[in-house]
């Protein structure tokens, strides 16, 4: 540090608690600030750089696509920001962006935090945490996704501040006038500004910069089955055996923590799951894959191999004093690795193999926070500044050099699951990786999916999931759900039968269920709720050609699956604030019923008709309307003027290729684009994908291919007009 740059504690002089009253506190800034402006996808981007004296430039950026590297930034002259946003340093380790946040102005995104879709109203803070007591109260979550979406009215703007260090965003209530994001840091850091744009231009600047999800395996899109936990073999083949006997279908049972011996990392309990990669097999032909849990934290026992071979490659972080950090997760005392180090995220790929040789198909990320049960908090969100690096639990090396923990934490889980994506491209070409996170950072989506981690069997979290989940969506990371049924609490039929009618929407579809809560898979809560939830499963499965195509649309132009009401309803200020409904795509507006002994609710429709999917007659929109929504019911309409591609019911998403699917037209006149590939190679990468324009008038389909690489699936086409069903060609 420069003898110039004020310490710790005369910044604290500099910003005496006076700091604290409504005069704004001095600017003690004396580092480098430049500013720099891009177009990205037509949207004006103004770029920050603030580098504080005696750093050495802004720190490697985790968020960033590779592709960004090729974006033209064009310096400017002095370091002013557009819309309003001012910035300064407070304290050494403190920086501040200030923004109006006037009445009516909406904040949306900012990754995952416990509130409806307008964040404003509170602090949150961003330092990735494992709080399973999810409440109205709750500051911090399991995500740090630093990019914040102002709507006011039709026009949109993007903050986004690119550092994992500790940040809090105060974004005030409607009645008060100031936006406030703290950062706690000495490396510096970059901020966005993108827009005024459009709300699907703001995300599309922003998902250039930080990537796009690639498609996932179609086998990911289907139904997982998952408990905490399935502990043997038997039990799994069990579960497995009973969505096929019941005729439920499944693409996935899932393990939990006690496939593993003893807790460690890359173990099989031999005693439990005496043939797990006959398990494995056997699940294959029956048209499930089997995904694990992995945490990250090594057992630290001479007796292990994962952590002799961890401690000989050196990947545990340490602390100042240069000894492994100790930490106690669910094996007891353990090492973390360093997921911040090419190296260490190649090591931990390399034991990755261990789930090639068993079968394994999918990853689950856990406790990646790192969730830690001997520093719960390890960080008090009332400090005003960071700790010395060297009282902060620990160091790690990313290779700009040794940082304290805090300062990068909010990358761990990340950076973990992206070791896990990268060795899986590796160890089976070709095939699409599946890696789910409890913890995220920007740009998480390049490398797979996110859950929203310890919910509870309460409407309250199934109602919640649905601004959470849009907020995902509009931070960039699409493929993204929550335990189905709740994961802590006992569920009850109602509860999981109106959870399933918001979930076959959710772009990950799991159910969950803690250890020692009432089990709730589709049959386990009498045969009326098996009954719907069957019907809602198998909705979900005749959905999977639309959900590939969204995937598809994601990727071309960053738009989410799951979309709030005003992503195609930008002039409806009603539309805007509604909360418990959800655009999936362009063409499927999803209107459940998320309170206890509701049986109708207060639709509102945005402009145009709106035809129920189930069938019935079209409701006109820009209205509200009384609908009853039953139990089994598929609680969604579709816009007049859509063609949406369904399938046949299958069992599992290996039998889509074959099922016949169905072009249904909505109105007189309609028009779509479709696409298809092989669901599971890279090769879509290299074009090898189907793609059409769709127009339907006059009682006709054409199809006009405007891509053919992929070469065809094996099934027949038809299209419906709602009365009658005829066989069509696709030209290829
Ligand atoms: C964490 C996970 C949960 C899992 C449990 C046991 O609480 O969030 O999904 O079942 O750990 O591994």
């Amino acid at each position: 540090m420069s003898e110039k740059t004020p310490s710790w504690e005369a910044a604290r002089r500099v910003v005496p608690p006076r700091a604290r009253s409504p005069r704004r506190p001095s600017n003690v800034f004396v580092g480098q600030a430049r500013r720099f402006d891009a177009d990205l996808e037509a949207v004006a981007v103004a770029r920050l750089d603030v580098v504080p004296e005696g750093a050495r430039g802004v720190p490697e950026s985790h968020a960033l696509a590779p592709e960004a590297s090729r974006v033209t930034w064009t310096a400017r002259r002095g370091g002013r920001l557009p819309a309003g946003m001012r910035w300064r340093q407070e304290a050494e380790s403190r920086f501040v962006v200030e923004f109006a946040l006037a009445a009516g102005v909406r904040c949306l995104g900012l990754g995952e935090l416990y509130r409806g879709s307008n964040r404003r109203g509170q602090t949150h803070v961003l330092f990735s945490s494992d709080d399973p007591t999810q409440t109205e109260s709750t500051p911090r979550m399991y995500k740090a996704i630093p990019f914040l979406i102002l709507e006011d009215g039709e026009q949109y703007v993007g903050l986004f501040v690119d550092s994992p260090a500790p940040q809090k965003w105060s974004l005030g209530n409607d009645l008060s006038e100031l936006g406030r994001v703290e950062l706690l840091t000495r490396r510096g850091f970059q901020l966005y500004v993108m827009g005024p744009a459009s709300l699907p231009q703001v995300v599309g600047a922003y998902t250039a910069l930080t990537g796009r999800s690639p498609l996932p395996p179609r086998w990911s899109l289907g139904h997982q089955q998952c408990r905490w936990s399935y502990p043997t073999e038997k039990r799994l083949l069990e579960v497995a055996r009973e969505f096929r006997r019941r005729r439920i279908p499944c693409d996935a049972v899932v393990a939990d923590i006690d496939y593993m011996d003893d807790y460690r990392v890359f173990t099989v309990s031999r005693e439990r799951f005496p043939t797990f990669e006959r398990m494995t097999a056997k699940l294959s032909r029956q048209g499930f894959r089997v995904v694990t849990i992995l945490d990250p934290a090594v057992k630290r026992s001479r007796h292990d191999a994962t952590y002799r071979s961890g401690t000989a490659h050196d990947v545990f972080c340490r602390t100042a004093a240069g000894d492994p950090y100790v930490a106690e997760v669910w094996a007891g005392k353990s090492h973390l690795p360093d997921f911040l180090r090419e190296d260490v995220r190649k090591w931990w790929g390399e034991h990755l193999r261990f789930f090639d040789r068993m079968g394994v198909a999918g990853i689950w990320n856990d406790m990646n926070e790192p969730a830690l049960f001997n520093e719960p908090a390890p960080l008090d969100t009332a400090v005003g500044e960071l700790p010395p690096d060297d009282r902060q639990l620990f160091l790690q090396r990313p290779p700009e050099g040794p940082v304290g923990h805090f300062e990068v934490r909010n990358l761990y889980g990340s950076q973990m699951a992206r070791a896990a994506y990268e060795a899986l491209l590796e160890h089976r070409p070709n095939e699409r990786p599946f890696v789910l996170s409890r913890s995220a950072y920007a740009g998480h989506q390049r490398f797979g999916a996110v859950w929203l981690g310890d919910n509870a069997s309460w409407f309250e979290h199934l109602r919640l999931s649905i601004p959470m989940l849009i907020a995902m969506g509009l931070s960039g990371v699409p493929f993204c759900g929550a335990d189905v049924g709740g994961f802590g609490h006992d569920a009850d039929g109602e509860l999981l039968a109106r959870w399933y009618q918001v979930a076959i929407f959710y772009p990950f579809l799991r159910n969950h269920c803690a250890l020692g809560k009432r089990p709730h898979e589709p049959w386990a809560l009498g045969p009326e709720t098996e009954r719907h939830v069957k019907r809602l499963i198998e909705a979900r499965y005749r959905l999977l050609p639309y959900f590939e195509n969204l995937f598809h649309e994601h990727r071309a132009t960053g738009a989410p699956l799951m979309r709030p009401l005003g992503w195609h309803a930008a002039g409806d200020a009603t539309a805007r604030e509604i909360d418990d409904e959800f655009f999936l795509g362009r063409d499927l507006l999803v209107t459940p019923i998320v309170h206890r002994g509701h049986s109708r609710r207060a639709v509102y429709l945005p402009a145009g008709k709106w035809h129920p999917f189930d069938g019935g007659e079209p409701l006109r929109g820009g209205r509200y309307h009384d609908v009853a929504i039953g139990y089994g019911t598929v609680p969604a309409f579709v816009r007049e003027g859509a063609i949406l591609p369904l399938v046949e019911p299958v069992q599992h998403s290996g039998e889509i290729a074959g099922a016949d699917l169905t072009f249904c037209c909505f109105g007189r006149r309609a028009a779509g684009v479709y696409r298809e590939d092989d669901g599971q190679s890279l090769d879509y990468q290299l074009g090898a994908c189907d793609e059409w324009e769709l127009e339907w008038a006059r009682g006709e389909l054409v199809a006009e291919p405007t891509q053919l690489g992929f070469g065809g699936a094996r099934r027949r086409y038809f299209v419906s007009d709602g009365l009658h069903r005829w066989r069509i060609e696709l030209p290829r």
